[in-house]
C-alpha cells in the first residue's frame, strides 16, 4: 500500500487512487429540482446568431461537450458517444473484450438499476467492461492507473477508480455511473451545479469529477469548507486548471442538496 500523507476523508482515499482501498460513503439523490440547462442546439443556435466574443464561442464548445455527456446519460445516445471518444488504445482493448466476451467468466452486475448479465475475461478491468462491453462511455479513460480520478464510478455507493478494479471483483454489485445520477431529463444537482458554474473546459475529466463530488457531498466525515473539499476531491485531476468552478459548483450543489 502507497503511503499517502493527506487526510484519511481524502476522496483519493474512497476513490482507492492512493492504494488501491475502496472506503465507505453513501452518496445521495436529491429530489431538488435545478433549473432545466439549455441544450447544445441553443447554444449552436446562439453561437451563430450572437459570434461576438471569445467566452461565448468557448461557452458553446464547453455546452457541447457537456450534452456529449449528458447525451451519454440517455441510453439512445451511448453507441454515439462511445465512437466519438474511442481512441486506438480503447478500441484495441474493445476488439480484445469483445473477442473473450463469449467464452469469459460469468459476471452480473446492477448498472445504473438495471441487471446485466455477460462474460469477461479473468482479467478484464472494470471501467473497460463499462465501456467496451456496457457501452457506457461517460466514464472515462484517463492515466489508466489510478492517479487522475477520470474513471471513478460508485460500486455499492463508493466511490473507486474502475481502472484500477478487476471486473470479476464485483459479482452480484451495484455500479453507478455518469450516465445513471440523472432522473430522466432531470439532471443530479451535482450535474446541474457544474453545468451553471461552468466547471468544466474539455470536459474529459468532467464525469470522474463529478462521480467523486457526489460522494464527497454524502460523506458527512468531510469538512464543509472549501480547504476540505479541494482536499477531498485531490484525486480527480483536470488538465484543463477548472478547479476554482469545480469547487464553487460542488459548495452550490450541496446548499442545492439542503447539506
Ligand atoms: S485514475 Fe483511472 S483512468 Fe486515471
Ligand atoms: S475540463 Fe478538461 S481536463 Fe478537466
Amino acid at each position: 500500500m502507497k503511503e499517502h500523507a493527506c487526510h484519511p476523508s481524502c476522496a483519493s482515499h474512497a476513490n482507492g487512487a492512493h492504494d488501491g482501498r475502496e472506503t465507505s460513503s453513501s452518496p445521495s439523490r436529491s429530489s431538488t429540482h435545478p433549473p432545466s440547462p439549455p441544450t447544445a442546439a441553443a447554444h449552436a443556435a446562439a453561437a451563430v446568431t450572437d459570434p461576438s466574443g471569445r467566452r461565448r464561442f468557448l461557452k458553446s464548445l464547453g455546452a457541447s461537450s457537456l450534452a456529449s455527456a449528458s447525451a451519454a446519460w440517455l441510453p439512445g445516445a451511448q453507441a454515439q458517444t462511445q465512437t466519438q471518444t474511442q481512441t486506438p488504445n480503447e478500441a484495441a482493448a474493445a476488439s480484445a473484450s469483445a473477442g473473450v466476451a463469449a467464452d469469459g467468466e460469468p459476471l452480473t452486475l446492477s448498472v445504473n438499476g438495471q441487471r446485466r448479465t455477460l462474460r469477461v475475461a479473468p482479467n478484464a478491468i472494470l471501467l473497460d467492461v463499462l465501456r467496451d462491453q456496457l457501452q457506457l462511455t461517460g466514464t472515462k479513460k484517463g492515466c489508466d492507473h489510478g492517479q487522475c480520478g477520470a474513471c471513478t464510478v460508485h460500486v455499492n455507493g463508493v466511490a473507486i477508480n474502475s481502472c484500477l478494479s478487476l471486473a470479476l471483483m464485483h459479482d452480484g454489485d451495484a455500479v453507478t455511473t455518469i450516465e445513471g445520477l440523472a432522473r430522466g431529463d432531470t439532471l443530479h444537482p451535482v450535474q446541474a451545479a457544474f453545468w451553471e458554474h461552468d466547471a468544466y473546459q474539455c470536459g474529459y475529466c468532467t464525469s470522474g469529477q463529478i462521480m467523486s463530488a457526489v460522494a464527497v457531498l454524502a460523506d458527512k466525515r468531510i469538512g464543509r469548507d472549501d480547504a476540505s473539499v479541494r482536499e477531498a476531491m485531490s484525486g480527480n485531476i483536470c488538465r484543463c486548471g477548472a478547479y476554482r468552478n469545480i469547487l464553487a459548483a460542488i459548495q452550490d450543489a450541496r446548499s442545492r442538496m439542503g447539506g
